[in-house]
């Protein structure tokens, strides 16, 4: 019989970052597949509906094509029980997935070889290698006209500040793409295209010092471009060092094409390899250890009315330590209640399966009667500690929120304010004056949509939204020592506070904010709000 520490130490939890169509969606697929947690009969499906396979919840991702919502997924491989957080990368959207990084232990980064690090998606990867998250790059599509490996490596470097460590090396790419070197094995894998076939297929491997052999498979040109290149690459790219890839600074490379099936299962092999088990987190009373605490969790995101024919919200939690026993009682450290945990559930695109029990590494969704807030700690009832907070990312776009209908008042607070604890959007007030004028920040303008569409669909209430010229916030670090009604700073400064009273400044451009800075010695502002 498995112990609970045998559970937690093969459970593998990471995100899934990439720039939308990167191969996300076909990548994860696959995964599934080798997993058998689905068969390949119709799954890999046109887009259109793929996406609305893995979440149809809410009417605006089907306008858009595009999924609003992240989605969890569990399914085992070779002992390994792997949680997959899938989280969007569109620059217009909210900073959901940057929480949802907070929930992983590792990141899977899919790449369009083709195409390179790509401007949207430079955010979410860059908050990755600011959490020192370790990052496993997956180079897909390369059954396409790829760009030049070297150059391809060089841009994750640059524009990510990550050094690159090729695991494996392609041999062309399009129509000439002929396999890829395994540099550990020192031979070559063949290509084959398995697309219709079930698994990856049967790969050919040709040892590299076998040059007649190499050059009769690949051709002469390219046989001798690989040798040259691999020649080129063992000089200048990074020692292969795991302490380095855990540490997140260094990331391991994978060349291949999920679409038809090649290099996906060792790359995964690879990554499971390399990955860790749950790692602990910080709380008020020092690390969390997965293994040595009872049952504890962390709520990173709130999902409201994901079935229209229930209108209900759910929390996600990380499970960080131990067991999650759905029969016993358990701590509320923010509400100061003990509670049993409603519905606990392990929500799959849009198909839940009701838990009993799970463990450290874990992600459930419990029904939540608007009790939790993001960041919120649930532990044993004798524990008390309460984990760090999640923090919130500085939107950049501003809009004053006005309703059409002022008999609605009720409703539209209730609405804002709900939107807002689930951390959808974040609201603010006018520094003097009551709650009429609200503003609101995200970080991508598509929530804006969200918020309208939400409000008019579940609270009945329309509203009209002005744009407001602001694009940088910044919280008073040291707000004690400031009286803030008589900070001066430059006449485009607007001052606000957000839902917890704190003081904050806006600012049309960042020269303002230096000049606000010179003007009011010793002031401390910062982006991001540490509760
Ligand atoms: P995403 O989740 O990152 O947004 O990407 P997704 O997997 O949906 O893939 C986007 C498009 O790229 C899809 O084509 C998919 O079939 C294709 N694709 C994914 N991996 C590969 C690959 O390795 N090689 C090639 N050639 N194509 C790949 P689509 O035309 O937009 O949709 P579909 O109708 O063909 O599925």
């Amino acid at each position: 019989m498995s112990t609970i520490k045998d559970e937690i130490n093969r459970r593998r939890t990471f995100a899934i970052i990439s720039h939308p169509d990167a191969g996300k969606t076909t990548l994860t697929e696959k995964f599934l597949l080798y997993g058998g947690a689905i068969n390949l009969a119709g799954s890999v499906k046109g887009k259109a509906t793929a996406r609305h396979a893995v979440s149809d919840w809410m009417e605006i991702e089907k306008q858009r094509g595009i999924s609003v919502t992240s989605s969890v997924l569990q399914f085992e491989y070779d002992g390994y029980c792997i949680n997959i957080l899938d989280t969007l990368g569109h620059q217009d959207f909210s900073e959901d997935p940057y929480r949802t990084l907070m929930a992983a232990d590792s990141a899977v980064m899919v790449i369009d070889g083709s195409k390179g690090v790509e401007a949207q998606t430079r955010k979410l990867f860059k908050v990755c290698v600011m959490r020192h998250i370790p990052i496993f790059t997956f180079i897909n599509k390369m059954d396409r006209d790829a760009r030049d490996t070297f150059e391809l490596l060089d841009d994750i470097e640059k524009e990510l500040g990550i050094a690159t460590c090729p695991l494996n090396w392609p041999i062309g790419s399009g129509k000439n793409f002929k396999g890829v070197y395994d540099r550990e094995k020192k031979c070559i894998i063949a290509y084959s295209d398995t697309e219709k076939g079930t698994k990856e297929g049967k790969t050919e491997e040709i040892a590299v010092k076998d040059e007649a052999k190499l050059k009769a498979l690949v051709g002469e040109e390219a046989a001798e471009n690989l040798l040259s290149e691999i020649e080129l690459l063992d000089g200048a790219s990074a020692e292969f060092d795991l302490d380095e890839v855990r540490a997140g600074n260094l990331t391991p490379v994978c060349f291949g094409s999920a679409l038809t099936n090649f290099g996906v299962e060792i790359f995964l092999k690879h990554f499971l390899n390399m990955t860790t088990t749950p790692l602990p987190r910080m709380s008020d009373s020092g690390l969390i250890d997965p293994v040595a605490n009872d049952f504890s969790a962390f709520v990173f995101k709130i999902q409201a009315n994901m079935n229209k024919a229930h209108r209900d919200r759910v929390a996600f939690m990380r499970i960080v330590s131990g067991k999650f026993d759905a029969t016993k009682e358990v701590r509320h450290v923010q509400g100061g209640k003990t509670m049993r945990l409603s519905q606990p559930q392990q929500i799959m695109a849009d198909e839940r399966k009701i838990l009993s029990e799970a463990y450290g590494g874990d992600i459930i969704g419990v029904f939540d009667p608007g009790i939790f807030s993001i960041g919120d700690t649930v532990c044993a009832p004798s524990d008390k500690f309460a984990f760090e907070g999640i923090p919130t990312f500085a939107p950049e776009h501003f809009a004053r929120v006005r309703q059409l209908d002022t008999m609605k008042r009720k409703q539209f607070v209730k609405g804002i304010e709900q939107i807002a604890q689930e951390g959808a959007i974040q609201i603010f007030q006018e520094f003097n004056t009551g709650l009429e004028e609200i503003i609101v920040g995200v970080v991508g303008v598509l929530q804006f949509d969200v918020l309208k569409y939400r409000l008019e669909n579940e609270y009945n209430v329309e509203i009209k939204l002005e744009n407001l010229p602001y694009e940088h916030i910044r919280w008073i670090e040291n707000k004690e020592q400031f009286d803030i009604s008589k900070l001066t700073g430059t006449s485009d400064m607007k001052k606000v506070k957000d839902m917890k009273g704190n003081p904050l400044l806006l600012f049309v451009n960042s020269w303002s904010i230096g000049m606000t800075v010179e003007r009011n010695k010793g002031l401390i502002l910062t982006e991001f709000s540490k509760n």
